[in-house]
């Protein structure tokens, strides 16, 4: 799937669904099962290696695990690549070589994280074909500055994410994920912007949702406040995904007890 037909979705006011993919085998049993998007998330330094923060993860794991994804999905899913931490923050010609590696994997969109600092990476990129995803609120890579709390909670940082949010837009990203931010001002992101917003941990008003898939399916010892277990109920993974894929298309997750 390419970008105009995901963007044609979105545009109908149809939610799209995004889940974290690894490997081949849950790569066409998400797409099978009605996922919009597969994210092959930086998160996997967590969920398959065991890290206790995104930050070791290489470009080459990255490269290996969208070439996975890529024939499990056999085209029939969009598909979005993390670039990893250190692979792209020095210039946008840095950028630019580790993305063409993702892209020549099989990704269809790369996503970085960071606001203004990431303008001109973020132009340098959509000009030379290549769509780009952005990802603010909180960005597990600054996981050392920040750590993993809700951002954006106080006035003026809230503003500064807006601002990020609309200078992304203008530079020519395509899709915009927020993570663990307050609803409200999610939502006024959302309203704001034209490009679809994907929001985790960032209330039921953006234009998707995504999750990590290890939370989907209940495997996570200490889960987010924002995820929740779909294997509760289903009979079996298949079901669980179609569970989720229903509640966000009709708007039922997330709920309040899953956003800020
Ligand atoms: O790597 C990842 O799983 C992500 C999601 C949390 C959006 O970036």
């Amino acid at each position: 799937m390419f970008l105009p037909q995901l963007l044609a979705r979105a545009e109908k006011g149809e939610k799209l669904t995004v889940l974290t993919c690894y490997d081949a085998s849950f790569a066409r049993v998400l797409v099978d099962n009605g996922i919009d998007v597969l994210l092959v998330g930086d998160s996997l330094g967590m969920t398959v290696q065991g890290h206790a923060t995104t930050l070791p993860v290489t470009l080459e794991q990255m490269t290996y695990h969208t070439e996975a994804v890529a024939r499990g999905a056999a085209g029939k899913a969009f598909i979005v690549a993390d670039l990893p931490f250190g692979a792209y923050q020095r210039d946008p010609q840095q950028a630019f070589d580790a993305s063409a590696r993702l892209m020549a994997a099989g990704a269809n969109m790369v996503k970085l994280e960071g606001g203004a600092v990431m303008v001109e990476t973020v132009a340098f990129l959509t000009r030379r074909g290549i769509p780009v995803c952005g990802h603010l609120g909180l960005m597990p890579q600054s996981v050392n500055a920040t750590g993993y709390r809700a951002q954006a909670r106080e006035a003026s940082a809230a503003e500064q994410l807006f601002q990020d949010a609309s200078d992304l837009e203008a530079a020519g990203a395509t899709l915009l994920v927020l993570e663990s931010i307050p609803a409200v001002l999610a939502e006024e992101v959302t309203q704001h912007l034209a490009i679809p917003t994907i929001g985790i941990g960032a209330g039921a008003q953006c234009n998707g949702q995504v999750l990590v898939l290890q939370d989907l399916l209940g495997l996570t010892e200490k889960p987010p406040r924002f995820a929740k277990d779909f294997m509760e109920g289903a009979w079996n993974i298949g079901s669980a995904i179609r569970n989720y894929v229903a509640s966000v298309k009709s708007g039922e997750f997330p709920g309040p007890e899953h956003s800020f």
